[in-house]
């Protein structure tokens, strides 16, 4: 199988004024569409070829480093649209908010959390909600690296390459966020990840 870019799951439109359409343009028709061409010339004739995308972003992790980048940048990126909805970051479905509770103490403190590793994350990178071994964990990881190569499921994700924000938010990280967990998580979706993997 070969990697393909899929088409966002909204207009480019759609998430303004908090992603503009040019942040979406440039970010989906030209970053994700290089990690997938990329993905796709350095797949060939090695040993992934023909596994799925999850197999080739933990296989090639610390083996095969400009596979990996690209697999993994890939894989975070198909799963960051569908993170995002119009409107987002309403109310969190039932299950998903009492194991946030739970865990982090309330969900304004999870935000927090999410928000301030996202911040201090030093570089190009990703904040994560992730669940390791049956509990909720926020992490960090630079580049493309996410929670699949560290033992965890990813259930949210924010991209903090400037990429995602500088063309909105110039170097106002910190702004975009915030923007982020307040207008654009789909919690629908991070919940029948949650579902899923619990
Ligand atoms: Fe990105």
């Amino acid at each position: 199988m070969s990697f393909t870019l899929p088409d966002l799951p909204y207009s480019y439109d759609a998430l303004a004024p908090y992603m503009s359409r040019e942040t979406l343009e440039y970010h989906h028709d030209k970053h994700h569409l290089a990690y997938v061409n990329n993905g796709n010339n350095l797949l060939k004739g090695t040993e992934f070829e023909g596994k799925s995308l999850e197999e080739v972003v933990k296989g090639s992790f610390g083996k095969n480093a400009p596979l990996f980048n690209n697999a993994a940048q890939h894989y975070n990126h198909v799963l960051f649209w569908q993170w995002m909805k119009p409107n987002g970051g309403g109310a969190i479905p039932g299950e998903l908010e009492k194991k946030i509770a739970a865990d982090f103490g309330s969900v304004d403190k999870f935000k927090e959390d999410f928000v301030a590793a996202g911040v201090g994350q030093f570089g190009s990178g990703w904040a994560w909600l992730a669940l390791v071994d049956g509990k909720l964990a926020v992490t960090k990881t630079p580049n493309g690296e996410n929670p699949l190569v560290h033992g965890g499921t990813p259930l949210l994700g924010v991209d903090v390459w400037e990429h995602s924000y500088y063309i909105d938010y110039r170097n106002r990280r910190p702004d975009y966020l915030k923007a982020f967990v307040d207008h654009l998580v789909n919690w629908e979706y991070v919940a029948e990840l949650y579902a899923k993997a619990s």
